[in-house]
């Protein structure tokens, strides 16, 4: 372990992100439950979704997503200290999907482990990543948000299949310039809440058994309406608690990039923070609500669009099962990229 280091600030350097070529719209939906697209457009905002091939799992996005943020970092995989998948689909119990991506990439010096915290996976794992390179304790980490929603969906039930898809997105955590890089962050949970979004088979209170898979399970449990109010309460809260917490203003900022779960929960925040339509990410519609993968997703893809420039004050804020969430506001740091 190293001393702490005289270091500046703490950021991102690279993203990268991967989706599955597969698509499934709306329309496909209609055909096997009883659902409309006007619905699905109407009460969510989602349009279509990616599916992953059934020969592959989370670990082949995560490390697809990893490759181009390493590539966008300028790093090499043997600079990586630490990797965190921030997943609740693992490819399997353990080994970790993070060791997975560990021995593809040929991160020789990076530790690895898996953190679940469902839809709030990244926010979590972003500022576990923060903790250890501000402490000194290690240089670069690789932080993946990888989940693949397909494979724990119940394909019969119209009240969740018609909300998630899959993908990965991937960010490496270094020291940036002083004044740029996190300038605040807020994780939360409230246990109470863990009966509104659940998945009660397969672990070991419940073991897989004839009966589980017979009684479906294996699947994602939402109490929709519930969640819907609790999100819509608590992106305004944090949003507005973070600014705060980080001495900024409401105007002080440049882009919001939230957990993409719903159109309608991500207007609310926009309008709360009082952010013109052009200042939120948003692309739910072509990927459904990816779990973890949500918000480094659209992140990178904000950078890569140009929406996000150097020194912009972003915030990041997203909300999940557990229940969880959590907030970042970072200045953005991207000289010397692209
Ligand atoms: O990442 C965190 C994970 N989850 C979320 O963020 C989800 C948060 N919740 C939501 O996004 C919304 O609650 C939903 C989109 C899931 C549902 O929208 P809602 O406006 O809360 O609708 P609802 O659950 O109150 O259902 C309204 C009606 C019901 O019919 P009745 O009981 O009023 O006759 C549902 O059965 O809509 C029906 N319904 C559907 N109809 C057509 C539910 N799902 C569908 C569907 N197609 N797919």
């Amino acid at each position: 372990m190293t001393q702490r280091r005289d270091f500046k600030g703490v950021g991102i350097i690279g993203t990268g992100s991967y989706v599955p070529e597969k698509v499934i719209t709306n329309f496909d939906l209609e055909k096997i439950v009883e659902t409309s697209d006007e619905w699905i457009r109407a009460r969510t905002g989602i349009k279509e979704r990616r599916i992953l091939d059934t020969d592959k799992g989370s670990s082949f996005m995560a490390i697809e997503a990893a490759k181009k943020a390493l590539e966008n970092a300028k790093i090499s995989p043997e600079d990586i200290d630490m990797i965190i998948v921030a997943t609740v689909t693992p490819d399997m119990m353990f080994p970790s999907t993070a060791c997975l991506v560990q021995e593809s990439l040929k991160c020789k010096n990076a530790a690895a482990f898996d953190l679940e915290a469902a839809c709030s996976g990244f926010l979590y794992g972003l500022s576990v990543a923060y903790s250890f390179v501000s402490s000194g304790i290690y240089k670069n980490i690789l932080l993946i948000g990888a989940d693949a929603l397909s494979r724990i969906t119940d394909w019969t039930d119209r009240n969740t299949c018609v909300l998630f898809g899959d993908g990965a997105g991937a960010a490496i955590i270094s020291e940036v310039p002083e004044g740029k890089g996190v300038l605040g962050l807020d994780l939360g949970a409230d246990g109470e809440g863990k009966n509104l979004l659940k998945l009660v088979a397969g672990g070991s209170l419940m073991p897989a058994t004839e009966k589980t898979v017979k009684n479906r399970l294996h699947y994602i449990y939402m109490e929709g309406n519930e969640v819907f109010k609790f999100a819509v309460r608590k992106m305004e809260e944090i949003s507005l608690k973070i600014i705060e917490k980080s001495k900024l203003k409401l105007e002080d900022i440049d882009y919001l990039v939230p957990h993409q779960a719903n159109m309608r929960i991500i207007e609310s925040a926009r309008k709360k923070l009082k952010l013109a339509e052009n200042k939120v990410y948003v692309n739910l519609e072509d990927y459904g609500n990816m779990s973890s993968a949500s918000i480094p997703v659209a992140l990178d893809e904000a950078v890569r669009k140009n929406k996000i420039k150097d020194n912009d004050v972003i915030l990041l804020i997203g909300f999940g099962g557990g229940l969880t969430w959590g907030a970042m506001v970072i200045r953005w740091y991207s000289k010397g990229r692209f």
